[in-house]
């Protein structure tokens, strides 16, 4: 029987493009707009998912017109395609695509803080979406200082509501607050403006396509969910580990650092994906009660044991894949003397029924040996006494390991006999790899984010109670950290420093290696 692990399979896109909206960013001369929104827009345009009546809003205080715009972001998204290591996706863009999108791209002079730019948006939106403006997705792509800014200006100028028959939703990017308290605060000034159903938080982690299939993988199939508990699984490592440095944006990392910047958002979306009750059914409402559940159980320690159960690391001068990486202290924008962490490692507890008992090691960091975000799940051991006398020893736990990036895919460690007539034991790998099975659509990982902003779904975006609850589990290691304590350093391609091994190490447990 042919084999079917050639077979690329590309599900057909079953997907009805959007409804007609005008989606205004804010924030159109940035980064994240040129980089990551429009070429998902395009994107989107080849797949043929947005309305014929899509139009695209610019808003920023560079001062540009559509023409300059359209040719400004056009020749991006040229360069983009002939880039290698572009997240875009597309080798070469389609005329046809592209001017779909250029046609009914329009800009605006504006500044956040003045009310003035956004009676003047009214008017434009008007004039772009006809009478009332139509449906808007506002996406805020700026500056955190300027989201609760942003969403009461536009309220006050009653861009908020919407006409009969249309939606008004923002985007909210990260980092959503910087502590507890600035993100209830955030939440409070923003949900005066506006509806919880208005509001998208975005993880940009959510619209990974391996992300997504943790769900799947947990409760589409029989065989593992009944494993699935303290029973069975010894403890679960979560890790994002990165080769690139702080690079140019020393001036907002050294502020926020590795937790801020990757584990109240990232790592927990993964861990609620990876600890969450099945979901009565896939609304978002019921999926993101699930989740919210699980970052409400993460245990609130002292900031006394938080001490105890987090290390951080700031890289020093080394080289990554043979490339000579300056220390952190010597980057762009960066304190000479900060003692901002770049990595940290993190060993929390679920206090619910189900994890009872089991720990979850999260651990991240830049300039590390290796670009890999992985889970893995391990499996108590079986009983040890049929094998333990063999010169191999006996046999070693499962391992189930989510590979999310940049490896795509599923293995399963086990142990088989290797060939002889003796007995003796090897780990083997079953792998299931998603570029052998699937021909993948050309994303950048917003497309998904963005279609779902434009058909209602919320289901990827996170709520008020998650954001509030993940902070509350992450503060006291931030309080711990602000008394005191080491920052311990690690040579630019080391896997964060000997500390984080003995975090394991006093639990009889080792971290996976980093690109396995
Ligand atoms: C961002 C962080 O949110 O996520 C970055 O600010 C980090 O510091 C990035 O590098 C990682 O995302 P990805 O998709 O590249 O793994």
């Amino acid at each position: 029987m042919a084999s079917k692990s050639r077979s690329k399979e590309r599900p057909p896109a079953a997907a009805p493009p959007a409804p007609a909206c005008t989606m205004v960013i804010f924030g159109a001369a940035g980064d994240l707009a040129k980089r990551l929104l429009v070429p998902a827009l395009y994107n989107l345009s080849e797949a043929r998912l947005l309305s014929d009546d899509f139009r695209i809003l610019g808003v920023d205080h560079s001062p540009l017109d559509d023409a300059e715009i359209r040719k400004s972001l056009g020749g991006f998204l040229k360069n983009l395609a002939s880039s290698k290591d572009s997240e875009f996706g597309q080798a070469k863009i389609d005329p046809g695509a592209w001017k779909r999108i250029a046609d009914k791209l329009f800009y605006q002079v504006g500044d956040f803080e003045d009310d003035a730019s956004y009676r003047a948006l009214a008017e434009r939106l008007e004039t772009i979406g006809g009478k009332g403006g139509g449906s808007v997705l506002f996406y805020l792509a700026v500056a955190p200082r300027f989201f609760g800014d942003v969403v009461e200006r536009l309220a006050k100028a009653g861009l908020a509501t919407a006409p009969k028959g249309c939606f008004r939703r923002v985007v909210i990017e990260k980092p959503f607050g910087d502590d507890l308290a600035s993100a209830r605060t955030l939440n409070r000034r923003i949900t005066k403006c506006l509806e919880e159903r208005q509001i998208y938080r975005i993880d940009h982690f959510l619209g990974k396509e391996t992300v997504r299939n943790i769900m799947v993988t947990r409760f589409g199939n029989g065989v593992f969910e009944p494993l699935w508990n303290r029973l069975h699984i010894d403890s679960v490592q979560i890790m994002a580990a990165e080769t690139v440095g702080v690079e140019l944006r020393g001036g907002y990392y050294d502020k926020a650092g590795a937790l801020r910047d990757m584990v109240p958002n990232h790592l927990f979306q993964l861990l609620t994906m990876i600890a969450m009750e099945p979901p009565n059914s896939f609304s978002a409402d019921d999926v993101r009660t699930e989740k919210s559940k699980v970052m409400e159980a993460i245990r609130t320690q002292t900031a006394k044991e938080a001490a105890v159960d987090g290390v951080r690391g700031q890289y020093r001068a080394g080289k990554v894949a043979g490339k000579k990486m300056a220390a952190y202290r010597d980057s762009p924008n960066v304190a000479p003397r900060s003692r901002t962490e770049t990595f940290v490692a993190l060993k929390l507890a679920i206090d619910n029924w189900r994890w009872a008992g089991v720990p979850f090691y999260l651990r991240t960091g830049k300039a590390m040996s290796g670009h890999d975000t992985e889970i893995a799940i391990q499996f108590k051991a079986a009983p040890q006494t049929l094998f333990q006398d063999l010169p191999t020893g006996g046999s070693k736990p499962n391992v189930l390991v989510l590979q999310i990036q940049p490896k795509e895919g599923i293995s399963l460690l086990f142990d088989a006999k290797c060939p002889g007539p003796d007995v003796r034991l090897a780990d083997v790998r079953m792998d299931f790899c998603y570029a052998d099975w699937f021909k993948a659509m050309p994303a950048t990982g917003y497309e998904t984010l963005i279609y779902d902003c434009l058909t209602g779904d919320q289901t990827l975006f996170k709520r008020a109670d998650e954001i509030e609850f993940a902070w509350r589990a992450v503060m006291p290691f931030l309080e711990s950290w602000r008394h005191g304590g080491e920052v311990y350093g690690y040579a630019a391609g080391e896997d964060g420093p000997r500390e984080a091994d003995a975090l394991l190490a006093r639990d009889g447990r080792r971290w996976r290696p980093v690109g396995t």
